[in-house]
């Protein structure tokens, strides 16, 4: 098959130019001493060259297997964990090589492992970007040296023409069906006073926390009856939650409904309540998303209302379309993978284990 152009690098650059390739003036001397190097070898000193500073992995893989590198965020909640899994076990069955770097919730740890990802020639580059901005200048430098990046599970404000592709969770449409929720859940019974919300929110500048959010306000402000008085950020993580409602409870407010960005925040928050006194899902309702088993479970034990999945299983997706990059070809602009709301008058009997 005849390599296609992509985001403006030219035909010449195909399926080999990360093994040989390269044009010498691309290269730094890191890179150049890299290139000496068999790439089996390599791949086993790779973890030495994210400057000591994050955790990188190799999955085996064949001789001359496509070598995909993977900036993953860190591991903040169950849900990422099982992200990073998926990403590794369809690497593995894909037969794909997989240099995978652990940035520790930092971005500068990102943009070093995508850099280091640069230096040794990767065939293809995905990220997990923890924030919507601040990529350009590393996108620019992978245009640069021809590897084409694919964008996982969050977004990022960059130019389009600066990676090949998106594949992840809808973040507004998992923010309105959270609301919409509420709607069905207060119909007719919010005459009188306000219907009181707290938000917790994720990682403050991620593309999931801004399109929960928005997604959720684009349907609760134009319904009367609906106030979110309070809104903070537990960065997802589930001793964040705890504190925030912990704090939160202190000045005794009327809390009807907690909107919590993710599981994790939720379950923490849940903990707090009931070292107050409350009963998480009835006096106070609780929409939550990512759908981790907990969740389901307190789903089931009426302890919390409505949860909405955010599906981590992108790894089989990811390495189908890493496999098209890695011979020229085009990946989807933008694919959302599919997801579902579990509603607390649903028969969750049959639900298969979550395995996050
Ligand atoms: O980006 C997806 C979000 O990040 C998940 O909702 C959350 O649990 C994770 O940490």
């Amino acid at each position: 098959m005849a390599a296609k152009s992509l985001n403006g690098v030219p035909e010449a650059c195909g399926m080999l130019r990360n093994l040989y390739g390269k044009p010498r003036d691309s290269m730094h001397f890191e890179a150049s001493f890299l290139r000496a190097m068999p790439r089996k070898l390599l791949a086993l000193v790779f973890p030495l060259l994210l400057f000591g500073c994050q955790k990188a992995e190799k999955i085996s893989a064949p001789k001359d297997a496509l070598i995909l590198g993977f900036s993953q965020i860190g591991a903040e909640s169950a849900w990422r964990i099982r992200n990073t899994q998926s990403v590794q076990e369809a690497a593995e069955q894909a037969g794909i090589q997989l240099i995978f770097a652990n940035a520790e919730q930092k971005q500068e740890n990102q943009i070093k492992a995508i850099r280091s990802f640069i230096a040794y020639q990767v065939d293809v580059i995905a990220f997990v970007p923890i924030v919507v901005s601040g990529w350009d200048n590393v996108l620019q430098e992978a245009r640069k040296a021809g590897i084409p990046v694919l964008v996982t599970d969050r977004k990022i404000d960059a130019d389009e023409s600066l990676y090949a592709g998106f594949i992840g969770t809808d973040s507004e449409k998992e923010g309105r069906e959270a609301a919409f929720f509420l709607l069905d859940k207060f119909a007719g019974s919010k005459a009188g006073y306000p219907i009181r919300i707290a938000e917790f929110s994720g990682t403050v500048g991620s593309s999931v926390a801004d399109g929960r959010a928005k997604g959720f306000r684009d349907i609760i402000e134009k319904e009367p009856g609906f106030e979110i008085f309070y809104s903070e950020s537990g960065d997802f993580m589930r001793s964040k939650g705890y504190e925030l409602m912990r704090r939160l409870l202190e000045d005794r407010p009327r809390i009807d409904v907690l909107f919590s960005h993710n599981d994790s925040m939720t379950l923490g928050a849940m903990d707090a309540m009931r070292e107050a006194g409350l009963r998480p899902g009835k006096d106070i309702v609780i929409i939550t998303i990512d759908a981790q088993q907990k969740a389901i479970d307190a789903l089931k034990a009426g302890e919390v209302n409505c949860v909405i999945e955010c599906n981590p299983n992108q790894g089989p997706l990811i390495m189908d379309i890493a496999k098209q990059l890695a011979v020229g070809g085009q990946a989807p602009r933008f694919i959302h993978v599919d997801e579902a709301i579990f509603r607390e008058e649903d028969d969750l009997s049959a639900l298969p284990p979550r395995g996050y």
